[in-house]
């Protein structure tokens, strides 16, 4: 499928919302997923968009049912997936499950190679609005390209009659930016995230070129780095998935959140919480709902911010910028440990910036009139976003 042909609408960048893997594991059940239905309201997540209530690897038995249909494990979801996902829709929201191209998940419960349809069917009549689609499952399933198992469980949805948005989860092998974004409606980008903003050796990201490599201990700053490769891919419809925002998982300065979010925004990530709500503090919160950054993720233009490889140093200053609906949007990122000072001047950025109206740096509301070039005060690993209005 072309991407002129592609199914999927930029609106489906909707699917922001929360899922339960790197907080819980597999230790998830349906009172966890009642309760963050529950947090959802009162933190203000709902308002601020956020939509899907998404479980992960565990959910399910160890065996299929005797005539080989999927099934809830039933200490942990007493009543059943159906009636949780009526639960869920009942509230206003979506639900997601985990399921996997291989023989066997991650966590070893069955995967639906050679089930493809009958649990995509099983899927939909559960009422299932999202399904991530894993990579685990042994030899026998993975001596077949990506595209064709992972294609299987696209086709399959399709045929299930019902809207299922669909996530691949290839952890960025085998390039998925060429293919996966027309099999899904996301590829997730590289191995699993951990709770770590920066870590040079995991996920084999040093510099630039590291496309390809390593599955473990992808760090916020790992995946940002290998975007710069790939943003270029990102198109309405074909996105990458940097996986799940680490926010309230690990201690990280109120600087290093801004600029985890505002990476994953800005550059078309889906923004899934991966934490647990109940402890989540009133300052992520509120960096989590704040409206001129998600507004940047769901802007109706679809369009990233890519790397300015020219106004950056490497290790140093990253510089991004990108076209928004009603203007531009330039992201500085100090990579480094201490304050930095630098001078931008957007005129040197290849954007058209004549008819300016105005500057606004995001994270903090101050304006700075039509000024083409501003000397900016970076924090350690502060990122500033300016939004520059035509
Ligand atoms: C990994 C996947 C993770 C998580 C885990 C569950 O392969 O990348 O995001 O889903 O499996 O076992």
């Amino acid at each position: 499928m072309s991407s002129e042909t592609a199914f999927h609408p930029v609106e489906l960048l909707r699917w922001d919302g929360i899922r339960s893997w790197n907080a819980y594991g597999v230790n998830i059940n349906e009172s966890v997923v009642k309760n963050t239905v529950q947090l959802f309201e009162t933190l203000g997540l709902k308002d601020a968009g956020y939509e899907y209530i998404s479980i992960d690897d565990g959910w399910s038995a160890f065996e299929r049912t005797p005539d080989g249909f999927l099934q809830a494990n039933s200490t942990r979801f007493p009543d059943g997936m159906a009636n949780l996902a009526d639960y869920v829709h009942s509230k206003g929201l979506k639900i997601g499950l985990y399921g996997d191209s291989g023989k066997l998940t991650c966590a070893f419960h069955p995967g639906s190679s050679g089930y493809e349809e009958r649990d995509a069917l099983t899927y939909a009549e559960w009422g299932i609005d999202y399904l991530k689609y894993d990579n685990c499952g042994g030899f026998a399933s993975m001596v077949e390209a990506p595209e064709v198992r992972f294609g299987a469980m696209n086709d399959a949805l399709k045929l299930s009659g019902r809207d299922i948005s669909y996530a691949v989860c290839e952890w960025g092998y085998q390039f998925p930016w060429h293919w996966g974004g027309n099999i899904g409606h996301s590829y997730r980008m590289a191995g699993d995230i951990t709770a770590s903003f920066i870590n040079e050796t995991g996920c084999a990201c040093k510099t630039a070129y590291c496309l390809n490599t390593g599955y473990a201990g992808c760090s916020v700053v790992t995946n940002i780095k290998k975007m710069r490769e790939i943003s270029q891919y990102q198109t309405p419809g074909h996105w990458a998935d940097m996986d799940g925002l680490e926010i309230g998982n690990i201690n990280m300065t109120i600087y290093q959140q801004q600029t985890h979010f505002t990476f994953w925004a800005a550059l078309k990530s889906p923004l899934i919480i991966s934490t647990d709500l109940a402890t989540l503090s009133h300052e992520s919160t509120a960096l989590l709902t704040n409206k001129d950054i998600i507004a940047l993720n769901q802007d109706s233009l679809g369009k990233v911010v890519n790397y300015v490889e020219t106004a950056s140093t490497e290790g140093s200053i990253q510089v991004w910028a990108g076209e928004i609906q009603d203007g531009h949007v330039v992201l500085l990122f100090n990579e480094k440990s201490f304050q930095q000072t630098y001078k931008v001047s957007f005129n040197s950025l290849g954007l058209n910036i004549a008819g300016l109206k105005g500057v606004k740096e995001l994270w903090s509301g101050k304006s700075y009139g039509k000024s083409h070039t501003i000397a900016a005060k970076l924090a350690p690993y502060q990122t500033l976003v300016f939004k520059l209005a035509m």
